[in-house]
C-alpha cells in the first residue's frame, strides 16, 4: 500500500464528497473492516453517519460491551439487541447456506428499520478486496457484500477500503488510533458463531462455541494466528465424574494466512493444546471432548460451514 496517512486523508475527502449533505448508515460488526470504514466516514461527516451494531446472539464473548466502549465517541451509534429474534428464526435450520440466508435476511430487517428511521440515502460498507474476489468467484456467499444494497434502496454506496487487503486495513486502523482490540482483531465471519456450530444453532450451542472461542483466542495469542477459534462439531461420549455422558465435541482450529483465501493449520505445542482442552472441558460440564484440526485450506475451508 502507499502511504497510510495519505490514504486516510484521501479516503476522508472522498467520503465527504460522496455523502455530501445526506444521511448515511453503516453496519458495524465489531471487526476491523467495518470499524475502519466507520471511523473514516465518521471523521468525514460526523453524526450524519449512524453506525448500527446488531447483537445477534452470535457474537464473540464481551463484543457488544467492547463496541459500546470503543465507539462511545460516536454519539449516533445504535446498539440493537436482537438475539431472541435470530434464535427464533434459526430454530430447525441446519443447512449452512440457509443459515447464512436467514441471518442475512434478519440482519436486513434490523438494519432497514434503523436506516429508514434516520432517513439514510447512503450506505457505507467495510467490504475489502478478498471479500469481493470470493463473492465474485461464488465460493461462498458473504452477506456483507451485495445483500444490503440489493434490498434496501440506497442512492449511494461508499466502500472506503474496497481495494485493501486485511493487513493494510489493520495499518489504517492503527494510524486512526483505533484500540488494539479492534486493529489486531482476528477476522470473524459475518454469520458469527452460527458457522462455528454444525447443524441447528441453539442458544446453548452458541454459548459453548463462544466460551470455547474465548479460551482458544486467549491461549493462542502468542502464536499470532490469522484466525484461531473453536467450533461445536457434534456430540460424543465422555466420562464426567462417575457418569458416562453424551457431551459436545469441540474442535479447535488455528491457521496462518494472508488473506483467508488459502491457509495453513498451525503447529501448536502439546502442552498448550492440553491446557486448552482442560479449560474448555473444565469450564463446561457438557463438553466431553476437544480435538485439534490439522487440515490446511485447501482442502478444508477455515470455518466449519
Ligand atoms: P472460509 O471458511 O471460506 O473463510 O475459508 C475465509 C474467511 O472468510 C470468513 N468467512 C466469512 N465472512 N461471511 C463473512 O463475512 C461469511 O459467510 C463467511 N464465511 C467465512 C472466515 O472467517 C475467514 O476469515
Amino acid at each position: 500500500m502507499v502511504d497510510t496517512d495519505e490514504f486516510i486523508e484521501e479516503a476522508v475527502a472522498r467520503i465527504d464528497d460522496q455523502i455530501g449533505d445526506s444521511n448515511a448508515v453503516i453496519a458495524l460488526s465489531g471487526g476491523v473492516d467495518s470499524s475502519v470504514a466507520a471511523a473514516l466516514a465518521y471523521e468525514a461527516v460526523g453524526d450524519q453517519l449512524t453506525p448500527v451494531y446488531v447483537d445477534t446472539g452470535l457474537m464473540r464473548k464481551g463484543e457488544t460491551e467492547e463496541i459500546r466502549e470503543t465507539f462511545s465517541f460516536m454519539e449516533s451509534l445504535r446498539v440493537i439487541e436482537a438475539a431472541d429474534r435470530y434464535f427464533d428464526r434459526l430454530a430447525g435450520v441446519t443447512d449452512p447456506e440457509e443459515k447464512r440466508e436467514v441471518i442475512g435476511d434478519q440482519f436486513i430487517r434490523e438494519f432497514e428499520r434503523e436506516a429508514r428511521d434516520v432517513d439514510a440515502d447512503v450506505l457505507v460498507q467495510g467490504t475489502i478486496y478478498p471479500d469481493r474476489i470470493e463473492s465474485e468467484g461464488g465460493i461462498k456467499s458473504h452477506h456483507n457484500v451485495g445483500g444490503l444494497p440489493e434490498i434496501i434502496d440506497f442512492e449511494t454506496i461508499v466502500e472506503p477500503v474496497r481495494d485493501l487487503y486485511k493487513d493494510e486495513v489493520r495499518e489504517v486502523a492503527r494510524a486512526l488510533g483505533l484500540e488494539e482490540i479492534i486493529s489486531e482483531r482476528m477476522p470473524f465471519p459475518g454469520p458469527g458463531l452460527a458457522v462455528r456450530v454444525i447443524g441447528e444453532v441453539t442458544p446453548e450451542k452458541a454459548d459453548v462455541a463462544r466460551e470455547a472461542c474465548h479460551v482458544v483466542e486467549d491461549e493462542l495469542e502468542e502464536y499470532d494466528p490469522w484466525q484461531a477459534f473453536a467450533a461445536v462439531i457434534g456430540k460424543g461420549t465422555g466420562v464426567k465424574g462417575d457418569n458416562r455422558v453424551h457431551g459436545w465435541i469441540v474442535a479447535v482450529r488455528s491457521v496462518e494466512s494472508r488473506d483467508g483465501m488459502t491457509a495453513r493449520a498451525q503447529e501448536i505445542d502439546w502442552s498448550t493444546l492440553q491446557r486448552i482442552q482442560s479449560r474448555i472441558t473444565g469450564e463446561n460440564d457438557d463438553v466431553a471432548r476437544v480435538v485439534y484440526d490439522v487440515t490446511h485450506k485447501p482442502p478444508a475451508t477455515i470455518e466449519y460451514e
